[in-house]
């Protein structure tokens, strides 16, 4: 398999073929953040946190790093002002959906988000679809979707499913940014098949 060579803020980086940035960047020990990503998933690009500034053949552009593929002499940095910026509101943005999730917290002291930005619409899930990704794509079981569409789109546990599958899965619990997916489950539970798990 050929190599490929590339500069992640000023590092030398050797990346396989077929690898995206973001797998390059941690393959060298280089930390880029994430929230929809998830080394056994295809990529999704979904969050855009992973944002990084990259400049090849002198135009420098903006990348979202999960989805983007590595490229010879591509140089990549990680942490500009304007990566920052844009971090930085995305995490504003997605605080108003979840505004008590550590991991959104922890990473808006990080970069210095504010999260009384933008007017509170706690929704709870930031629709990162790690959980329904996850169930398809490693479980193959589809027990939980993605229901309606835009601003109205919202997980649900298929209640025919989830009352033979999650109780001794629950594997996506861990994956899920905020606290809406177990949340999910044990409303679904307790309406559509109390005690099946007990
Ligand atoms: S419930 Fe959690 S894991 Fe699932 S899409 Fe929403 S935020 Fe992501
Ligand atoms: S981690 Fe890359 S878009 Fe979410």
């Amino acid at each position: 398999m050929s190599k490929i060579h590339m500069h992640i803020d000023g590092q030398e980086v050797t990346a396989g073929e077929g690898m995206t940035v973001l797998e390059a960047a941690q393959s060298a020990g280089i930390f880029i953040p994430t929230l929809c990503h998830h080394e056994k998933l295809e990529p999704f690009g979904g969050c855009r946190i992973c944002i990084v500034e990259v400049e090849s053949r002198g135009t420098t552009r903006l990348v979202v790093s999960c989805v983007y593929p590595a490229e010879e002499n591509l140089v990549v940095r990680t942490r500009t002002e304007k990566v920052n910026k844009i971090r930085k509101t995305l995490l504003e943005l997605l605080l108003a959906h979840a505004p008590d999730s550590p991991q959104l917290r922890e990473m808006a002291l990080e970069y210095g988000a504010n999260k009384d930005r933008f007017e509170k619409e706690a929704s709870f899930c930031i629709h990162c679809g790690l959980c329904v990704r996850y169930c398809a794509e490693v479980k193959k079981k589809n027990a939980v979707g993605f229901v309606d569409r835009g601003i109205r789109k919202e997980i649900s546990f298929i209640p025919e499913l989830a009352s033979k599958e999650c109780s001794n899965c629950k594997e996506c619990f861990p994956l899920c940014p905020t606290s809406y997916l177990q949340a999910a489950f044990v409303l679904t539970e307790s309406l559509a098949f109390p005690g099946a798990s007990s």
